[in-house]
């Protein structure tokens, strides 16, 4: 069966740097294709040169068989290639309906948005897909999992023919993620192809049909879901064996911050834990457990309603992030776009 879209001997390099080298990639109507790998591995640039963002080095690009050039991702979309990228870049001040719709508005014969024809299109396509949303609402009111069923739908109403998701559950929590999930099974039966990345690796095999593995710009694997575990994922992601208990006993300096009892009503409840020097520690727990919670209090933007926090054994309060960045702390957001950056 000829793939939807594919790449043969794809190469691409910033400035010197290669990051993609002779890389073959297909995806193929009615398969869910899994893409991991590292952090760095190549994954955003492949799928990058997939929607027409880059131009490839080398190599080819194919749409159903034909050897083509995707010059923007306008162009890609003209055939049917639609990727989702990990920020989703809705207009949020618009609505669900004149979101998918924006830039193909249905018209009147004047000219104008036929808003009635709009509404009535985008309500069918959204319950098409099962999806639960109000398509009146302005996005920006909607939460990140329902603005992605929202940028999924206007895929759709682009006739998109290979979906790409780039993180897409990096950001939705246990319930959201079937969700998803459950779309993502009526696509494939409508005969959509996905890529599908993840760094979750149950998640592969959970939704995908087969996975190509990425190591260093390389394919390192490419292999049928249902013969694969996840230790041969593991190994052809780090180009070695995992031992199962790699942990030794590692020796750590003083405590560099310690957190005693720090609450704050409503949010987070008696959280103790000290970081020493040359540790790292992991916060884990589902999707509205407290984690960015207490993230936002240690570096000011939130005030604890109880409890202390030391720093190099000594007791400080952090009213603003100002005083945090003078102290030596400094926060990565969580969603770095909108939070993190001025761009
Ligand atoms: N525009 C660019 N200019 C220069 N280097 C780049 C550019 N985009 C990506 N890179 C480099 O290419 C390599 C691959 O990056 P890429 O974003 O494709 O990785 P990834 O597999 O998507 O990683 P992650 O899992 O962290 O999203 C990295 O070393 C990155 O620094
Ligand atoms: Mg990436």
């Amino acid at each position: 069966m000829t793939p939807l879209l594919a790449v043969r001997g794809l190469g691409k390099s910033f400035s010197g740097n290669v990051v993609l080298s002779d890389l073959d990639f297909a995806v193929h109507a009615g398969e869910v294709q899994a893409l991991v790998g590292e952090n760095g591995a190549g994954k955003s640039t492949l799928i990058k040169v997939l929607g027409g963002v880059y131009q490839p080095d080398r190599g080819e690009l194919l749409v159903e068989g034909e050897p083509t050039r995707l010059r923007s991702p306008r162009d890609a979309l003209a055939r049917g290639i639609v990727v989702i990228q990990q920020e989703l870049s809705l207009a949020p001040h618009l609505s669900a309906e004149e979101n998918i719709f924006l830039g193909h508005f249905p018209t009147t014969r004047f000219g104008t948005v036929a808003r009635g024809e709009m509404r009535r299109r985008a309500a069918e396509l959204l319950d098409s897909l099962s999806i639960e949303i109000d398509p009146s609402v302005p996005v920006g009111r909607l939460s990140i999992a329902q603005q992605q069923m929202v940028e999924i739908a206007k895929a759709i109403s682009l006739q998109a023919k290979v979906l790409v998701l780039d993180e897409p559950t990096a950001v939705l929590d246990e319930k959201r993620v079937a969700t998803l999930f459950a779309l993502v099974a009526r696509l494939k039966a409508q005969g959509l192809g996905i890529v599908f990345i993840s760094h979750h690796l149950e998640e592969v095999f959970r939704i995908c049909d087969r996975v190509t593995v990425l190591r260093d710009g390389r394919k390192t694997g490419e292999a049928p879901i249902g013969e694969i575990d996840q230790e041969w994922l593991v190994a052809r992601m780090i180009g070695r064996d995992f031992p199962a208990h790699a942990r030794q006993a590692r020796r750590f300096g003083k405590p560099a911050l310690e957190l005693r009892g720090l609450s704050r009503r409503g949010e987070f409840e008696d959280v103790s834990f000290a970081v020493h020097e040359g540790e790292i520690v992991g916060l884990a727990g589902l999707v509205g457990a407290g984690r960015t919670e207490v993230a936002r209090a240690i570096v000011g933007l939130a005030r604890p309603s109880a409890g202390t926090i030391r720093l190099h054994g000594q007791d400080v309060r952090i009213d603003d992030p100002g005083k945090a960045a003078r102290l030596g702390i400094s926060y990565l957001t969580e969603d770095r776009k909108a939070q993190g950056l001025l761009p």
